[in-house]
């Protein structure tokens, strides 16, 4: 089974506002993706809007319906914004004020969990598909089972920095073992974080996993190869 491409476009924004200027722009990046391999496209609504503003939201989502993941945190201000423009589905992140990109998986607290489970409920209610970002842990899978996502996206961090092929491959079983999981469990499983065209094989490879979900590899590579190559590579790896 072909695995589902999703391109985090948010360094497309990150180039313009460097600039201040209107290019370039996300939404002729998301139509350059979609026509040559990409099945979603990614961004990240951060508090800041250092990269993505709402307004690319607003554009992306309207342009490009069934085909928008939006990764947001929790905040009361980026659920208004998803319950606005309506993306395909939401990704729950982590997110720390002046950290340079996500730093792992939701810590599950009692309190955070009150937030993301009502957060859930008010996205389902627009029939907006909800994944959490999580560590590859049986913990952390149960616990976004129990709060009704229909996704967990599994954070590839760890196993994009492993230090030895040996641990590398631990980190892959690790990623294996919380998937069947997840399916048992009756979720969606996608995979994201420093995957590139070296390291996603090993991920791709795990039975079950049904999308991958990649930015910056593909975003800098297409500095060289052009932005058509570069994601047709990917998809072709997948
Ligand atoms: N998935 C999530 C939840 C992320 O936060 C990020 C980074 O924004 C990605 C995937 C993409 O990671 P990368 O840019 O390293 O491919």
């Amino acid at each position: 089974m072909t695995l589902k491409l999703g391109v985090n476009i948010d360094h497309i924004a990150t180039l313009r506002q460097a600039r201040q200027v209107p290019y370039p722009d996300p939404v002729d990046a998301a139509a350059v993706c979609l026509s040559t391999g990409a099945d979603y496209i990614v961004v990240h609504l951060r508090k800041d809007q250092r990269h993505i503003q709402e307004k690319d939201v607003a554009l992306l989502c309207k342009n490009f319906p069934g085909k928008i993941h939006l990764e947001c945190s929790c905040a009361l201000q980026m659920e208004k914004a998803a319950l606005k423009y309506k993306p395909f589905s939401v990704c729950i992140v982590p997110e720390e004020p002046g950290e340079v990109t996500t730093t792992g998986g939701l810590k599950f607290t009692p309190e955070t969990a009150k937030r993301l489970a009502q957060m859930i409920e008010h996205l389902h209610k627009k029939h907006i598909l909800v994944s959490l970002f999580v560590s590859p842990t049986a913990q952390d899978i149960r616990f976004a089972a129990k709060l009704g996502a229909d996704i967990v996206e599994l954070c590839t961090r760890d196993y994009s920095e492993a230090k030895s092929a040996k641990q590398a491959q631990k980190l892959v079983q690790d990623l294996a073992l919380a998937t069947l999981l997840a399916n048992e469990l009756g979720l969606e499983v996608h995979a994201g974080h420093g995957l590139d065209y070296h390291n996603v094989l090993a991920v791709a490879d795990i039975g079950g996993m049904t999308c991958m979900n990649i930015g910056f590899s593909i975003i800098t590579r297409s500095i060289f190869a052009g932005l058509p190559t570069a994601v047709s590579e990917m998809k072709g790896l997948l």
